[in-house]
């Protein structure tokens, strides 16, 4: 043991040991880039043995960098970058440096939590291999191509297996990049399909791109850019004029009720009148609250679904939009559409998204294990699968923060909301039932906390 801790220190301690811990592997991974470079040849030799030695050369060179910042981090010099969601670069952020499962790690060395990761797109847990073994099996053949002129067979693959797992086996689908590219395009087609009417529920959050935000009744979601359509703030009940009408079904952010048989007829009758139904299932869709939608589980009435967030966990931004035949015959019968991107259809990201739901596909789905560990742990909870609401006393976001730190839980709140009353919870379908008793025994103590 002794000989092991001396050659520990010498090696980390030596004169040199920056050389080693930094400069080699960096010249290693350099070494590596060049002869992945060199086999430009996929053409002209051996195709597979060329992607091979691609995905080789590209693998030993990522790992080799990955030991170089490993020893010597990239500076932290920030803020540098705005935060998501606020326009405020001073707010106090969380620098993440690794993070693996369901658990992130800080500069700093903390470990916390992420009870959010769900959330922000990591279905299958932080660092699941999946995703990235399939980027970069695409990347080997093509990871880009012109959108508006070629398909890959990738694209067509993941397309197809999106729409045979939520049963619209006659569907199309258009690929984007984050759900608020998604829902965007849903609603060129919806609106150049049945006209500006748009109705919402109110209190739902469909993004941040402008349609995407003209549907949000939320003031700091929308005020820069309204109105682009006349949307109209309603319970389903009042859909009475032919036209659109959006709904996000999981109703956890808005408070909503999940969609009821009464919603399903009068969603049903609004269709019969000509109407065309968005279902975003951008937060709810693929297992985070039934497996695979929740179209599919509750039988939703729906002329379009967009599906986004965990796609590809997390690799690459990348989210489906699947639209109905008839939808589509509408729109083709208007003379037209300009809808899509040059990042639309992106194979690599494809390729990420092909390996995430293949695991996710494989994954033994219970909708049932998160809410019985907030149970077991006394948190009062409304949970749909794998998204919990967290009733909490109303604290100001700076008391809620810190008590959620305190406990070593890294959490979302949403920005529009101050003061905060309740926790969205969302930890990755992958976590254990141990991991999962732990957190809830620490929301239970935030909980506690801000009682008193
Ligand atoms: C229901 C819903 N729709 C759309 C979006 C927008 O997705 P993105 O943030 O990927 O643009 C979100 C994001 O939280 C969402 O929850």
């Amino acid at each position: 043991m002794a000989a092991v801790d001396d050659d520990t220190i010498a090696y980390w301690q030596h004169a040199d040991a920056d050389r080693w811990q930094s400069e080699t592997p960096t010249l290693v991974s350099e070494a590596a880039t060049r002869i992945a470079a060199r086999s430009d040849r996929a053409f002209f030799t051996n195709p597979a043995d060329a992607r091979a030695s691609w995905a080789l050369s590209v693998g030993a060179a990522a790992a080799a960098r990955a030991i170089a910042y490993s020893n010597k981090p990239l500076v932290h010099d920030g803020p540098a970058t705005i935060p998501a969601g606020h326009a405020d670069p001073d707010l106090t952020r969380l620098v993440i440096r690794d993070a693996v499962g369901c658990r992130v790690r800080t500069v700093e060395g903390r470990v916390l939590f992420d009870l959010s990761s769900g959330l922000y797109n990591t279905p299958l847990g932080h660092r699941h291999p999946a995703p990235a073994v399939g980027f970069l099996t695409q990347a080997t053949s093509v990871a880009a191509t012109n959108p508006f002129v070629a398909t890959t067979p990738v694209a067509e693959h993941v397309a197809d297996r999106l729409r045979r797992a939520l049963c619209l086996n006659e569907w199309s689908v258009v690929f984007a990049g984050s759900g608020s590219e998604a829902m965007e395009t849903a609603m060129r087609f919806a609106v150049a399909a049945a006209g500006r009417i748009v109705n919402v529920r109110p209190g739902e959050f469909h993004g941040i791109t402008a349609a995407a935000a003209a549907l949000s009744s939320h003031h700091t979601v929308h005020y820069p850019l309204r109105p682009i359509m006349d949307v109209r703030y309603t319970p389903i009940s009042d859909w009475k004029e032919r036209g659109v009408g959006v709904i996000e079904p999981a109703g956890v952010m808005s408070g909503q009720p999940p969609i009821t048989e009464a919603d399903r007829s009068q969603l049903s009758s609004f269709r019969r009148r000509g109407g065309v139904v968005v279902v975003d299932e951008v937060l709810s869709g693929l297992g985070r609250t039934m497996w695979p939608s929740l179209t599919t589980a509750l039988r939703i009435p729906a002329d379009i679904v967009v599906l986004g967030k965990g796609l590809a966990n997390g690799i690459v931004p990348i989210s489906a939009v699947l639209i109905a035949p008839e939808v589509l015959a509408r729109v083709t019968g208007t003379g037209g559409l300009d809808h899509g991107h040059t990042h639309s259809n992106h194979a690599a990201s494809l390729g990420a998204a092909l390996g995430c739901l293949e695991s996710l596909e494989a994954h033994k789905h219970d909708p049932d294990r998160l809410r019985a560990a907030l149970d077991a742990a006394g948190v009062a909870n409304t949970t749909i699968g794998w998204l919990a609401s967290v009733k909490l006393t109303e604290s100001s976001r700076a008391t809620t923060t810190a008590a959620l730190l305190d406990a070593g839980l890294m959490c979302h709140l949403p920005t529009m909301v101050d003061p905060v009353e309740r926790l969205i919870v969302a930890p990755p379908l992958t976590t254990s039932d141990e991991d999962l008793a732990d957190m809830a025994q620490r929301l239970a103590d935030v909980q506690r906390v801000l009682a008193e």
